[in-house]
């Protein structure tokens, strides 16, 4: 039977007791990698052999070098070029693709001159005949007598780039404590029969290789995305949270604006910014009662507040559109909450797609997702959603905070969170907050006390600070590069 490699590899240095893995490679006519990877595999088996760490260092040709090996060296060839009357040396620095080198190295060592007697500079050659040395010394290096070239002229080469010099690393082997040119057997398995008859005890195992890199999935892969969304959403369940319902992109103007005390005439409600829907262009249904409430509020207030004063219209509360943000979800689960008998503090979170009519640009795209936490109970007040988002963001790694007040229609007060990356070494705006208007809460028919926080910000801006994208683009949409999807690592916020 054909021995394998590491047979060979024994039974060779049974014969001669000490061998590099280099000469093993050579006298094997394999490669060098094949034989390491031999000898990983009779290292794993026990004590059978030594390896020294060896470092070589060898001279090698880069492909400048070998073309000069080929045709001569720059200088030569703008000699050879040459015509017993000359040359134009404009024409002549045409002639070759290294004719500058060339020419300036012909002219330092005599082989060249100009003459410009004529008016125009014409390069003749000095000598009749020349002597090649960096041909003849770099065609040493091809047959291996590389120490026949002086140390001096080797560093002028590596400066000119016609060689390098690189490093290989072996292993001097010599034979081990537990030498053998077999390797032992190892079972892989313990098995039933093993433990019945007993013949466990004397048989080796093969040792668990907890280093071992497990078999890369065939199947599919999430996307950058979706394991920040995992991460984010870890987060919220630790603290108590439940996630709300986002399946409905379609969404209309009352739940994603009027509930939210948004007025009618707000800019974020003009075509450039929201995506409405052409079919089915309206919402029908409603809830009544409630409808009615949020109509009185924005036109002659309530609850304490003056309202907005103008001519509220349900034919614009009933356009669809694609929710521009998931604030839409959480007054719609409000809402619901409110029409519970008895009224029990929640804490929500969505993860979500949202969509505005942006200008699209690195960092912006059309839709995108919002992270949003809401929490109602009685008496909550601002230290609280302070206390909170920096419970939240701690969690994420990140611990100093700042905040901005801010404004939105249906929080007051309204604060934008800023966060210090100490990689970017500066403070960078992470999301939005506020606690909700009374305006927006009481027409659900909270209870009065009843107090609700929340917080949103997008899933993009993470993952791009996280990952190191600085186009949203390589990120989303059709110029994504799948291979990135596959590669990037699962991801730990807090890491
Ligand atoms: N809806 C806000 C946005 O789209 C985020 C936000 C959520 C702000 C909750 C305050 C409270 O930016």
């Amino acid at each position: 039977m054909a021995l394998d490699l590491t047979e060979k590899i024994l039974h060779h240095l049974n014969k001669v007791n000490q061998v590099d893995t280099l000469d093993l490679a050579q006298l094997f006519k394999e490669d060098h990698q094949k034989v390491i990877g031999a000898l990983k595999s009779i290292q794993a088996n026990g004590d059978l052999v030594n390896a020294e760490p060896q470092t070589h260092k060898r001279w090698e040709l880069s492909g400048e070098g070998k073309e000069v090996v080929e045709k001569g060296s720059h200088e030569a060839v703008v000699y050879y070029s040459l015509p017993d009357d000359g040359m134009p040396q404009s024409e002549l620095m045409k002639a070759s693709p290294n004719a500058k080198v060339g020419f300036s190295k012909a002219m330092s060592l005599g082989w060249v001159q100009v003459d410009k007697a004529s008016g125009t500079p014409i390069v003749k050659k000095k000598c009749d005949t020349i002597d090649d040395t960096v041909q003849k010394n770099l065609k040493l290096i091809i047959e291996n007598k590389d120490n026949a070239i002086p140390d001096k002229e080797k560093q002028e080469y590596k400066k000119r780039k016609l060689l390098q010099e690189i490093v290989i690393k072996s292993f001097l082997l010599t034979k081990g404590k537990e030498f053998a040119t077999e390797l032992k057997k190892f079972e892989a398995d313990l098995t039933t029969e093993m433990l019945l008859n007993g013949s466990w005890k004397n048989l080796s195992f093969k040792a668990y290789n907890l280093d071992a890199l497990g078999v890369p999935p065939e199947g599919g892969y999430l996307h950058p995305l979706l394991k920040v969304r995992t991460e984010f959403r870890q987060i919220f369940l630790e603290m108590g949270f439940s996630e709300m319902p986002t399946n409905n992109f379609v969404e209309n103007s009352f739940w994603n604006f009027d509930a939210l005390f948004q007025p009618q005439q707000h800019p974020a409600r003009d075509a450039h910014d929201t995506f409405f829907i052409s079919d089915p262009k309206l919402s029908t249904k409603f809830p009544e009662d409630y409808l009615k409430r949020v109509k009185h509020v924005h036109s002659h207030g309530g609850y304490g507040s003056q309202g907005y004063g103008y001519n509220w219209k349900l034919g614009e509360a009933q356009k669809n559109l694609l929710r521009t943000h998931t604030t839409a979800c959480s007054a719609r689960m409000l809402y619901q909450l409110a029409q519970q008998k008895e009224f029990k503090p929640v804490k929500y979170f969505s993860i979500d797609r949202v969509f505005r009519n942006e200008t699209l640009d690195a960092t912006h795209l059309a839709e995108f997702h919002q992270v949003e936490g809401v929490i109602a109970d009685y008496n909550l007040n601002l230290g609280h959603l302070i206390g909170v988002l920096y419970e939240f963001f701690n969690k994420l790694g990140i611990t100093q905070l700042k905040f901005k007040p801010a404004y939105n229609p249906y929080t007051e007060p309204s604060m934008e969170i800023f966060c210090y990356h100490p990689g970017l070494k500066k403070w960078i705006e992470v999301g939005n907050s506020g606690m909700f208007r009374p305006e927006m809460l009481l027409p659900m028919g909270l209870p009065n006390k009843v107090r609700v926080i929340a917080w949103g910000l997008s899933l993009e801006r993470p993952t791009m600070v996280k990952y190191g994208y600085n186009n949203i683009r390589d990120l989303v949409g059709p110029k994504v590069d799948l291979q990135m999807v596959q590669n990037t690592p699962i991801c730990r916020l807090d890491k």
